[in-house]
């Protein structure tokens, strides 16, 4: 097949991770006989250098008409002028929203070789196997009003935690049916004992779960939820949450597998062709090193194979040889070893089948 792929390599490690994937998915394409066009457009920080904007509407217009996107990372100290007007992560933000790509699954998978890369007891990580299910174009990152004004003579912030009934359905029902090809549970994390949106969400949760009654689902308040993912992981499958929770989560999350730059996700709505990136952000601290775990884009791009392009076995592919490079001792510093990016690429793309 031939397929158009927009890379967005962004800021930090960012150009670092995509180049690395954008190896693999080569090497798929050779093997399998695919043909992937790849074009990059600018994003972030780098962007708002070329052209004083963190998303031009080019970048935009591209992503629309793709048949993917991969991003690497936005941001940095460059940009992180708390009273600057434009900001690498508005770039990233409106490309979510300008994608409607309301629905973010970060899946979290333990390997048994990286037990020890953790701080976690190894007893507690043995078989975990959750997703998380973020909402990304709603709540606490969009809400209106945003704003910075003037009260009795101080300044005031504001952020707004907003959802419709509408907005909280799709992505749970959406939940609901990836619980289906799991473990049938769900678990929908809030914060009802304290927010109105959390106690809409909550009910609209158990309007939801009577269409799915051979799935289980459990309400967890946020906190709770925090403490049982470091405690009791083994007890998430599908973990279904407002848009900042799911990002906090997913972040203490990446400390089970061992490293932030472990964990991928994809960004879907089913319109246009699907965002995918790793986890983490642009590391400003190893940036320019050479040495940033390229898996979880790697394993980004695998799961565009399978959402976007419908290449499931290719995807299987990739994800078998990250398993087996590090079942065999592959491993960059983040994970205790020495590995360069371009060497731990390199260890996958040698086991590709
Ligand atoms: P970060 O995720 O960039 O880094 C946190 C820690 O994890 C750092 O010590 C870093 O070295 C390490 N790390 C992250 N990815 C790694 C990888 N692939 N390999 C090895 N180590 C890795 O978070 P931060 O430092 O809080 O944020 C830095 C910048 O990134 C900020 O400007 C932030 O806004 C931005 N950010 C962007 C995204 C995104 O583009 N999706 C996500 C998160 C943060
Ligand atoms: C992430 C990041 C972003 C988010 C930032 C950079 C806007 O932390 O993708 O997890 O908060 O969604
Ligand atoms: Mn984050």
């Amino acid at each position: 097949m031939k397929a158009n792929i927009v890379l967005l390599p962004g800021d930090g490690i960012g150009p670092e991770v995509v180049s690395a994937a954008v190896q693999v998915l080569e090497a798929v394409g050779q093997h399998y006989d695919h043909k992937f066009v790849f074009t990059e457009y600018l994003i972030g920080g780098s962007a708002i250098d070329k052209t004083g904007n963190p998303l031009p509407e080019e970048t935009l217009q591209a992503c629309r008409s793709a048949d993917a996107v991969l991003l690497g990372a936005v941001g940095g100290p460059k940009w992180d002028d708390p009273r600057a007007s434009v900001r690498p992560e508005q770039g990233l933000l409106g490309l979510r929203k300008g994608l409607g790509v309301f629905a973010n699954l970060r899946p979290v998978r333990v390997h048994p070789a990286l037990i020890e890369a953790s701080p976690i007891k190894s007893d507690r990580l043995l078989g975990v196997d959750l997703i998380v299910v973020r909402e990304l174009t709603g709540g606490l990152y969009f809400g209106q009003p945003k704003k910075r004004d003037w009260v009795d003579g101080q300044q005031r912030a504001v952020d707004t935690l907003e959802y419709t009934e509408n907005e909280i359905e799709r992505i749970v029902d959406l939940a609901f049916r990836l619980a289906r090809q799991r473990r049938r549970k769900v678990s929908s994390v809030d914060k009802a004992n304290v927010l109105e949106s959390s106690r809409l969400w909550r009910e609209v949760a158990n309007r939801v779960a009577q269409r799915y009654p051979d799935v289980t689902l459990e309400h967890v308040l946020v906190d709770t939820a925090a403490m049982r993912l470091v405690s009791v992981p083994q007890s998430f499958d599908v973990i279904v949450t407002e848009n900042m929770f799911g990002d906090i989560l997913t972040d203490e999350a990446a400390v089970l597998a061992g490293s932030m730059g472990m964990l991928p996700s994809a960004s879907l709505n089913g319109q246009y062709g699907g965002l995918y990136e790793p986890i983490h952000g642009s590391a400003p601290d190893i940036a320019g090193q050479g040495i940033a775990n390229p898996i979880g884009t790697i394993l980004s791009a695998a799961m565009l194979l399978r959402y976007s392009l419908g290449l499931e076995q290719e995807a299987r592919a990739i994800e078998k040889a990250v398993d087996q490079a590090i079942t065999e001792g592959a491993r960059t510093r983040d994970l205790g070893g020495s590995l360069t990016t371009t060497a731990m690429t390199q260890a996958i793309i040698e086991r590709l089948d």
